[in-house]
């Protein structure tokens, strides 16, 4: 017997009914959505009827969601595997007064906040010169979580971005640092090293070729360098000088973190008034999430949708598809922020996880996305909700047309996917075409679309740093609902180790300095055809 059983009951009673049939009921767009400012997000397109609504809504309150929501806004170590206190949303609030082991943090993330704004404004006034020429380059050196927020973001807020041009470098792979600095002058180039740990083999081999690449063609390397970590003392040593470090806490997880100085470079592109608007979103979606009831609080509803699908209906992946270019690299965002935290297998007290845990997600913008993968979605045997996202407008009013395009795919896959085509209007269409017979019936069958497939939808009107703010908060905390519910913990990352343990153990033998012995036989025979094929 698990939380979930009366749930899955409860579905399997009603499996036979389509959703479309639960829009009967006139007024259920209005009854399954709920607004946040000018966002409003649509779960009607789902199987979720009232009743199963009522039961996710217990759910939550059973968990004890609202207890543990203000465990960690007010600094209380839920992340009890690291012990450590949650709270990256202090960086959105700063105005708020925390403790953490009795003191008050937030006097020394004023300071910090206030130097990154005045650092900012002087790389982006041409005030900070490092070799004494003005930066038109921002290289951020970071991965994971210290790479994807800011890539992310920056990307995401490019109508704003009136700074140096920002690059993004994370992948070991030489050919990311080795392209990215190709075309760039070191004289006018800043590299950010950004990496809460500082010790991240990735960031500090990147970290160290920046240098080696600075030192050939500056005359102090260093001054072309800031630093972004938890660890002061590691940024020091790497040669860094403190004006130039900006330090956070370890209860900001990395994935958590571009609120934090891992936002940077995001602040230099936009400017810290933008910034402090991305940040004011954060805060509001934060205060929403405290204040309003469950039944109308968008990160639990999106919480309980995705537990309605992936918990109880068993479906192990969901699509996020933002119809929006922009926010091209959120998918991947998403994955990090939600496969980190609620990847997990074991529950809060080590106990086996008696059901799955997070699922897996993916997607793409549309409407590319449209002309790769939605084939799957539509007519493929497994079912995967879809989590639409479209703004009112863009930022383009010459383009609005395009605009409107765009935002009529985005409705219109949902409505395709709900209603879908059936075997008798697919056959319809094959006999205005001229077939007859069992070629007809061959051909209409390859044509229907089964439908009663799940789809959200936010709707937003534009995508502004206030926007994007509230829609990056709104998913993390989704993902802490989710978290609570399945009763782990969503802040550690111990199944990031084992890998990188035996990565460092695995370069002498790819180097030919070790034999691998006590290695399994398709590691050693593939180190051994490595290093046969480099000669
Ligand atoms: O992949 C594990 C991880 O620790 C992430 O959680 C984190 O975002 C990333 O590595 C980078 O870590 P750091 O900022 O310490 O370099």
């Amino acid at each position: 017997m698990t939380r979930f059983d009366p749930l899955i009951a409860h579905a399997a009673d009603v499996k036979n009914r389509r959703i479309m049939d639960l829009f009967e009921v006139e007024d259920r767009a209005a009854d399954f959505s709920a607004t946040f400012g000018d966002f409003l997000f649509d779960y009607s397109k789902t199987a979720i009827d009232p009743e199963a609504r009522q039961m996710l809504l217990d759910l939550a309150e059973t968990c004890d969601v609202a207890g543990k929501r203000e465990a960690m806004f007010s600094g209380v170590k839920i992340n009890e595997t690291e012990n450590r206190a949650v709270l990256h949303t202090a960086w959105r609030n700063p105005d708020a007064s925390i403790l953490v082991d009795g003191v008050d943090v937030m006097p020394a993330l004023r300071e910090t906040l206030a130097r990154m704004q005045v650092f900012a404004e002087e790389v982006r006034s041409g005030a900070f010169t490092g070799q004494g020429a003005r930066i038109t380059d921002v290289v951020n050196i970071g991965i994971g979580g210290s790479d994807l927020g800011p890539a992310m973001a920056t990307l995401a807020l490019a109508p704003y971005h009136d700074g140096p041009r920002c690059h993004f470098v994370s992948n070991v792979d030489g050919a990311h640092i080795h392209d990215t600095l190709a075309g760039l002058d070191p004289q006018t180039t800043l590299v950010i090293v950004a990496s809460k740990t500082f010790t991240t083999v990735e960031t500090m081999t990147n970290a160290e070729t920046a240098r080696r690449w600075m030192a050939g063609r500056v005359a102090d390397p260093a001054a072309q360098f800031a630093a972004i970590s938890t660890a002061t003392d590691r940024t020091a040593a790497f040669g860094i000088p403190d004006s130039r470090v900006f330090g956070f806490e370890d209860w900001v997880g990395g994935r958590y973190s571009v609120w934090s100085p891992i936002g940077l470079s995001l602040m230099i592109a936009v400017g810290p008034a933008n910034f402090a608007e991305f940040h004011a979103g954060g805060a509001a979606m934060d205060r929403h999430f405290r204040e309003t009831p469950f039944a109308q609080n968008l990160p639990v509803l999106l919480a309980l949708v995705g537990i309605w699908h992936n918990q109880v209906l068993g479906h192990a992946t969901r699509a996020v598809l933002p119809y929006d270019q922009r926010l091209a690299r959120l998918p991947a965002y998403l994955q990090q922020l939600e496969m980190e935290s609620n990847g997990k297998r074991v529950s809060m007290d080590g106990a086996d996880l008696p059901y799955d845990s997070g699922p897996v997600v993916w997607g793409e913008p549309g409407t590319n996305g449209q002309h790769a993968f939605y084939q799957l979605i539509h007519q493929g045997t497994r079912i995967v909700p879809c989590e639409f996202m479209i703004a009112a407008e863009g930022h383009e009013p010459d383009l609005d047309h395009q605009h409107l395009l765009l935002a009529a795919n985005c409705l219109a896959q949902s409505e395709a996917l709900l209603r879908g085509r059936s075997l008798d209007e697919a056959r319809e269409m094959m006999r205005k075409k001229g077939l007859s017979g069992a070629e007809l019936d061959r051909q209409a069958r390859h044509r229907v679309f089964p439908g009663n497939r799940p789809s959200t939808t936010l709707l937003y009107r534009k995508l502004t740093p206030f926007a994007l703010g509230a829609i990056i908060a709104l998913y993390e905390h989704r993902v802490f609902v989710e978290g609570v519910i399945l009763g782990i913990n969503s802040f550690d990352q111990w199944g990031v180790e084992l890998g990188k343990e035996l990565a460092v153990a695995l370069a002498p033998v790819l180097e030919g300095q070790s034999d691998g012995a006590g290695k399994d036989g398709s590691t050693r025979a593939l180190a051994e055809r490595f290093r046969a094929l480099r000669g």
